[in-house]
């Protein structure tokens, strides 16, 4: 068994030739996976990199919906995580049934679910959307159409003020990494930095939204901080994000609004649990057909819009 950093990333690198695998990572990884990832994306870029990749095992080092999103649009293939137990308590706060009752409730309403939700959620949902699209694929609906959004309010309340001619029902659910940013700490962390940019993701609150300069999902941020000519910027998101920002802007000052925006479950995928599921080929996320054939649609028709 390797001993240190070095020796694992080179069985990795190794095994991963070996097994013809595909490494994915979200931007909320550790830097140590980022770095060894073949492909390191947003939620939507990695969907997109599931479904378009020719390999035949998936490595998704992410959060489980991530994983499931790639097993719904790869029914072929063999797609791991290195840790089962990585979760997210956002997708964990919307459950099938609950939006079967809500559809009772809302006749008529279109419902759209974030990506960060169970397949069995996706299944039950018309589309699906992430932060990069979501005022996108609300704008696909017809005018005055009602939405029923679920599960992240604050994502919702987002999209909502972008389309002020659609009704919208929220779901109460909210990431807590992003959701425990108050606006008091945007106004500290500007008090301390005044010449910084401000950058924040839809996941956080309105207030918190209100005061920054620019809201995007991660790869927005990204895009946002290679553009723009500013040398300071204040960061709204996980604090895995830092690492890419970074290592593409190196005359650049990148800090995190508040110590507090780490995610515990992101954190769980490590070198050592990449190089074990690449040795026994598991555990492996699969979705059942029948809920598979109905999610896949509401994933598909978010491909086809953005
Ligand atoms: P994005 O990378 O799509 O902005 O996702 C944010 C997130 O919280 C994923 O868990
Ligand atoms: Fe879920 Fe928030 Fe963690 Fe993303 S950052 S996986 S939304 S808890």
């Amino acid at each position: 068994m390797p001993v240190n950093n070095e020796q694992l990333v080179g069985e990795i690198k190794r095994l991963k030739q070996e097994r013809e695998a595909l490494i994915l990572s979200h931007y909320y990884q550790l830097s140590e996976v980022q770095d060894i990832a073949d492909f390191i994306g947003d939620s939507l870029e990695l969907s997109r990199r599931a479904a378009s990749t020719p390999a035949k095992v998936l490595v998704f080092c992410g959060v489980h919906f991530m994983a499931e999103t790639a097993a719904i649009l790869s029914p072929g293939k063999i797609v791991l995580i290195p840790d089962l137990e990585a979760g997210c308590p956002l997708a964990a706060m919307v459950t099938a049934p609950d939006v079967q009752e809500m559809k009772k409730r809302l006749p008529g309403a279109a419902v759209i679910c974030y990506v960060n939700t169970t397949a069995a959620v996706k299944a039950e949902s018309d589309v699906v959307c992430t932060s990069a699209n979501a005022a996108q694929v609300v704008k696909s609906l017809p005018p005055g159409q009602k939405v029923l959004f679920v599960p992240d309010k604050n994502l919702g309340y987002h999209a909502a003020r972008q389309n002020p001619d659609r009704e919208f029902v929220f779901w109460e659910g909210y990431c807590h990494v992003h959701d425990r940013i108050s606006a008091e700490d945007i106004i500290t962390a500007r008090q301390a930095n005044p010449a910084a940019m401000v950058v924040a993701h839809p996941e956080c609150r309105p207030e918190v939204v209100d005061l920054a300069d620019e809201t995007a999902s991660t790869s927005g941020i990204l895009r946002y901080a290679r553009e723009n000519p500013a040398r300071d910027f204040i960061i709204v998101t996980e604090q895995g994000l830092l690492h890419q920002l970074r290592k593409e802007n190196p005359g650049k000052s990148f800090n995190l609004a508040s110590p507090a925006l780490v995610c515990p479950e992101m954190k769980k995928i490590t070198l050592e649990k990449v190089l074990r599921c690449l040795v026994t080929l598991g555990p492996r996320v699969e979705v059942p057909s029948p809920v598979r054939e109905r999610a896949v649609r509401a994933v598909e028709r978010m491909l086809n819009i953005s």
